[in-house]
């Protein structure tokens, strides 16, 4: 396979490299993409160094997959002259992701829904995904009703700005803010941008995104997004409300078996998930698993991830890997 990495230098890109490496992924060739001031820049990969190129260098070569990290702005420009030029395009922003005639996948939930023809496929946002990953085998066993999550999210979401505020601000150095305010030593109940209905963008990403990838509409989901000063992951807080009542030990026993998750729960030791564990991990770490005693058939959990793992990078290259193993990639492309 011949890969493009788009937006290569940065956080999710540079992880996406890691991640295409560690799991061996059959590359042939690879080309590195960033912006123009990165073009030139050498990165290595695998013990070679390969040159950063431009979008249109890249375009040029016909990629079978393009996994872009860029932006919202450069997947809306841009994927769609890679998937004319017959490349697949996975992306990671939030670009595609509600446009009906783009899949929105996490493979663990409903990698059955590509086909040939999907030519820009959607990543999902990284706190949905982590979340729909336990949502889902527990929604095939009791029927979700409801979720209420709160989440606690970290500063590599929102990429090396926000981590060079952190950072900076521990320093006692004053640098650009990613964020209106300090995050250090603080909470900021704000993720992206707000919206009319007085949600921020995330809370609503999490609510539409939830339903798009469990092809179920009735699920009724409302979120609370929140950035706290932590590098390992992000972690959510999440009230799930269901048709039929479960038994906990049965719960925690679907949990365990289900695809890329690890329950972490074990209270009498002191053992639950935190992002400490989950960092550079690509499971989904689940925990706290307890009855909602206030009202009936009702659960609550704690569920944990590596952002730029599992919610970027892990996922999208688990959607290349599904692509290249059931021949759904390097097809001739319709005139
Ligand atoms: N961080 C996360 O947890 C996370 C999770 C899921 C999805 N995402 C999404 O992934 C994307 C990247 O996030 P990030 O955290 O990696 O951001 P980042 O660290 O700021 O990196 C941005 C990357 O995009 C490149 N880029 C910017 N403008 C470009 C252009 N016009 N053409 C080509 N490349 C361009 C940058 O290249 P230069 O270095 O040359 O500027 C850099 O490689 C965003 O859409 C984000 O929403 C992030």
């Amino acid at each position: 396979m011949k890969i493009a990495v788009v937006g290569a230098t940065g956080l999710v890109g540079t992880k996406m490299l890691q991640v295409l490496e560690e799991r061996n992924f059959p590359i042939t060739e690879l080309l590195l993409v960033a912006s123009e001031k990165s073009v030139g820049k050498e990165i290595t990969f695998k013990g070679k160094a390969y040159k950063v190129i431009s979008v249109e260098d890249a375009i040029k070569q016909k990629p079978d997959i393009a996994i872009f990290s860029a932006g919202g702005s450069t997947s809306l420009a841009q994927a769609p002259l890679f998937a004319a030029a017959g490349t697949t395009v996975i992306d990671n922003s939030s670009a595609w992701r509600m446009d009906p005639t783009k899949k929105l996948v996490v493979p663990e939930v409903n990698a059955n829904v590509l086909t040939p023809e999907d030519k820009i496929i959607a990543n999902p946002n990284c706190s949905t995904i982590q979340m729909v990953v336990a949502l889902k085998p527990l929604h095939d066993r009791y029927k979700i009703k409801r979720v209420v999550v709160s989440t606690y999210q970290s500063v590599t979401g929102t990429g090396v700005k926000a981590v060079d505020q952190l950072m900076n601000e521990r320093a006692g150095i004053d640098g650009p803010m990613a964020y209106p305010y300090k995050i250090d030593l603080n909470v900021l109940p704000h993720i992206d941008v707000f919206t009319e209905n007085g949600y921020t963008k995330e809370e609503m990403k999490m609510v539409k995104e939830t339903n798009k990838i469990m092809g179920d509409d009735s699920i009724r989901v409302t979120a609370t997004t929140v950035r706290i000063p932590v590098m390992g992951g992000h972690s959510e807080s999440v009230n799930i409300e269901f048709e039929n009542d479960f038994d906990l030990a049965e719960v925690r026993d679907i949990l365990s078996k289900a695809p890329g998750v690890v329950v972490t729960d074990d209270v009498a030791n002191l053992k639950y998930p935190m992002p400490l564990d989950a960092h550079d991990k690509d499971e989904v770490f689940v925990g706290r698993i307890r009855r909602d005693e206030s009202q009936p058939n009702t659960l609550n959990c704690w569920i944990v991830s590596d952002n730029l793992r599992k919610g970027a990078a892990t996922n999208a290259v688990q959607i290349a890997e599904y692509l290249v193993a059931n021949h759904l990639v390097g097809q001739p492309v319709e005139a």
